[in-house]
This record gives structure tokens, sequence and C-alpha cells, in this order.
């Protein structure tokens, strides 16, 4: 069957405005959206840019908005988007060219977290070890792959580009419920600052779209109550 793919073409080094450039593509119903991509910068134009790697749902290097949602390329089938498939780039990141955005403040506010273990106190002789239950407290936050589905999807985002953003907050998350770490007060700074989580309304969005089906909201809101009982 014959797909017509919809694209937001901006080069900024060109042109100061975006516009929509129409494809032609053939197209099965279990193709993805990734596919169709290629198919069009392999066959048709060459010009075309996205990011892409692992083409599995891994990477989380192409997350982009398409028919008005954002998803992975890679996991976005077209059976289930219709003859019609729109694609733009991630809303709220500056774009580089095409599909590309720049991730620079991503994943600067990811950085600002400290997103790996803390732990000043002498380690045991083999290994800091950890019961299954207490893995399993951050178990969901462990799945993010940094795709920026969920920040770009958040209007407080939107309105205010230096918020910390919800991928940030999972992934401080991941690190002051790991019963391993005492980080939590060397991440306040970040968390507690006026870009930091108390900026979130609840607003749900960014857990609709996190592809790994993180519950991203509800882990935002563990960490404010880890912040105001400071039980670690
Ligand atoms: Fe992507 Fe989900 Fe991680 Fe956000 S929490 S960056 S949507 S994987
Ligand atoms: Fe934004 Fe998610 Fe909070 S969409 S407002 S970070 S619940
Ligand atoms: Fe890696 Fe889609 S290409 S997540």
């Amino acid at each position: 069957m014959q797909v017509t793919l919809k694209v937001m073409r901006h080069d900024p080094a060109k042109n100061a405005k975006p516009g929509w450039q129409t494809y032609s593509v053939e197209a099965e119903p279990m193709d993805r959206v990734l596919d169709l991509l290629h198919k069009v910068k392999w066959y048709q134009d060459s010009s075309l840019a996205f990011r892409r790697s692992c083409g599995h749902g891994i990477c989380g290097s192409d997350a982009m908005v398409i028919n008005g949602v954002n998803q992975l390329a890679c996991k976005a089938l077209v059976k289930n988007l219709g003859m019609l498939i729109q694609v733009e780039p991630l809303h709220g990141l500056p774009v580089e060219k095409d599909l590309i955005v720049n991730m620079e403040g991503f994943f600067a506010a990811y950085r600002s977290v400290k997103p790996y273990l803390i732990n000043e106190e002498q380690p045991p002789e083999r290994e800091r070890l950890q019961s299954p239950e207490d893995r399993a407290v951050f178990d969901t936050s462990t799945k993010c792959i940094l795709c920026a589905a969920c920040t770009t999807s958040c209007p407080v985002f939107w309105v205010n580009g230096s918020y910390i953003g919800p991928a940030a907050i999972v992934q401080a998350h991941r690190f002051i419920f790991d019963s391993r770490d005492k980080g939590l007060r060397e991440r306040m700074q970040a968390l507690n600052a006026s870009t930091g989580l108390w900026r979130c309304r609840t607003a749900y969005n960014c857990t609709e779209a996190c592809p790994r089906g993180i519950p991203v909201t509800k882990a935002i809101e563990e960490v404010k109550r880890a912040m105001i009982y400071d039980r670690f």
C-alpha cells in the first residue's frame, strides 16, 4: 500500500521557518515509521535528517512526534497510524535539522541530578549487597532509555525550558531509592532549585509519553515525598 509521510523539514542554517514536505512511500502494515524514514532517505531524498541507532526501542535516539504523539519511530507501526502519517521533531528542544533536536540542555539536566551511586562509607570486603525487595523499589526507573519523550511532552517544560524535567527526576529516583545510595542531599541542590521538581504540576503527559511504561508522575511524587520527609 502507499502511505503519505508528511515530515516537518527545517534547516535553521538556511531557512528561518520550518515547512512540511510530503512523500509517498510503499509500506507494509507491520513497517515502522523508522522504516518509512529510511525508505525516503535511501531512495527518495538523502537530505532528510533523523537520528536512530538500535532500531529496537533500546537506545532512545529516535523519539519524535508522530501523529501528534511523542513516540519512538522504531516502535510506531504503520498499521496503528493510518494512511497519512505526520512526523515532527520533539517539541521544546532546538532543532538542529529536520527531526534532529539539540539534546545538550536535556543531558545537562540529567547530569545535574548526579545519576550515579553516591556512598562515601567504607565498602564491605566483597560488595554492597541488596535484597530483591530493596531492588524492586526502583526497578521501573532503571528502564529509562533517556529518549526525552517525557520531558518534551511536559507543558511546564514547553513554557520554561530550564525546568529540570521528568526524565532527570526519574534518574534521580533510580538512585535516591537505591538502598546502597547516600546521595539524596547532594541531589537536592538541583531538585530543589527554582527550576527543579516543584515546578511539576502533575500534568501526567510524561507518563503517557514514556515508551518504556515507566510511571513517571508516580516517580516524581515519590521523589517529592523523599525530599519533604528526608527519611534516608
Ligand atoms: Fe524516555 Fe521514559 Fe526515560 Fe522519559 S522516563 S526519558 S520517556 S524512557
Ligand atoms: Fe510535566 Fe509530567 Fe509533571 S508532564 S507537569 S513532569 S507530571
Ligand atoms: Fe534506538 Fe529507536 S532506534 S530506540
